[in-house]
């Protein structure tokens, strides 16, 4: 492998972070809990952002959506703004060093450890425990090496990640305690989440009690990107919100309000105070109809370059193979010390 991170990019602190190809198009919460921070941390670290198709197949996947939707993540991911000059973009399968080292992290985690997560205990307990697979329980550990193999020094994710953060903290102190007796550094960077407070929980549209989600009750609170930009402005104009007509960012007793402020605020870099002062005697309709075409208006070209990245296959491969190479660098260094600290026999070449 001869890529070699430029000395450049070794002074910057690091960031890894992933996205699942699970639903197609990603929803209004994955790109601003996650996906924004991506592309303004580019400009200022070392970034490496992959689609995980090995956590996706922790749930049933029909093979050749499973591939369309990885090409049309990478797409999308092109599309909100990374630049594979600015930072590393790849398939999580394509490097078979996460697989690798998530079984050794499998080994240093307690099973009450991880019957502790909550996702897994929210997601096994709607699938019931004979649709759920060994692959959702260990999901959370195949992360944490996720994290680890690149020596991540932050992790950019909206709030329900924070406890799988915390588990790939715990897990790289326990593998240094224990294995780092005499070296000369620790084998692995202790992350940290980067949660950027306003966007870190965006709510459903039609419940504003529950996170937005793809498996939402009803498809109303759920704005895809890749929706038809009308069907999305309809769910707009008939978010929740509550029988009070003052708007103002209160997410006790106005969650709904709040939550459509958090987002008019971030697509429009406007600050909410400005908007609340701007919306001073005027009814929730207006601020639903004029979000509406704030969406409208981001999301038309995002969809447009979406297309794009797909309509040249071959240039999207080509930039996810770039990335794989740059990727399997690191990974493997990582890898190489985990192997030799846990004790295994060098493989002769
Ligand atoms: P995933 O694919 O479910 O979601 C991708 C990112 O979107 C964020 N997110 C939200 N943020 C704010 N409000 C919401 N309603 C909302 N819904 C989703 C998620 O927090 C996430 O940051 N386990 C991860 C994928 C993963 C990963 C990793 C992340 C695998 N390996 C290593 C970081 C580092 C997940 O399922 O994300």
């Amino acid at each position: 492998m001869a890529f070699e991170p430029s000395p450049v990019a070794r002074q910057r602190p690091r960031v890894l972070s992933g996205i699942q190809p699970t639903a197609g198009s990603f929803h209004l919460g994955n790109y601003l809990g996650a996906v924004r921070q991506w592309v303004a941390l580019q400009e200022t670290h070392d970034a490496f952002y992959m689609v995980v198709d090995l956590h996706a197949i922790t749930v049933p996947q029909d093979p050749a959506e499973l591939r369309a939707n990885t090409r049309l993540a990478a797409a999308q991911l092109l599309a909100a703004g990374l630049d594979p000059e600015r930072c590393t973009l790849f398939v999580q399968s394509h490097v078979p060093e996460h697989a690798q080292l998530g079984w050794v992290m499998n080994c240093l985690t307690g099973f009450g450890e991880a019957s502790r997560m909550t996702q897994f205990k929210d997601k096994s307990a709607k699938q019931g425990a004979d649709r759920t697979t060994v692959g959702l329980f260990t999901y959370p550990i195949l992360q944490v090496a996720d994290i680890l193999l690149y020596q991540a020094d932050a992790v950019p994710v909206g709030e329900d990640q924070r406890q799988h953060i915390e588990l790939t903290r715990d897990l790289a102190e326990r593998f240094n305690g224990r294995f780092d007796q005499g070296a000369a550094r620790p084998t692995f960077t202790i992350p940290d989440a980067y949660i950027v407070r306003e966007t870190a929980k965006i709510y459903d549209l039609q419940d504003p009690a529950v996170k937005m989600s793809k498996s939402a009750s009803s498809p109303k609170g759920l704005v895809n990107l890749l929706d038809e930009p009308k069907a999305s402005a309809k769910k707009f104009k008939s978010a929740v919100t509550d029988t009070d007509t003052v708007i103002r960012y209160d997410t006790e007793a106005k969650p709904g309000v709040s939550n459509l402020l958090t987002i008019y605020a971030t697509l429009t870099g406007t600050a909410v105070p400005e908007l609340e002062r701007r919306y001073e005697g005027k009814g929730y309709g207006a601020l639903k109809t004029d979000l509406a075409e704030v969406f409208t208006e981001w999301v038309t070209p995002f969809r447009q370059r979406t297309q794009e990245y797909l309509d040249d296959p071959e240039s999207l491969d080509s930039v996810l193979a770039k990335g794989a190479e740059k990727a399997r660098a690191v990974a493997a260094e990582t890898l190489a010390t985990v192997y030799d600290r846990v004790g295994f026999v060098p493989a002769k070449h």
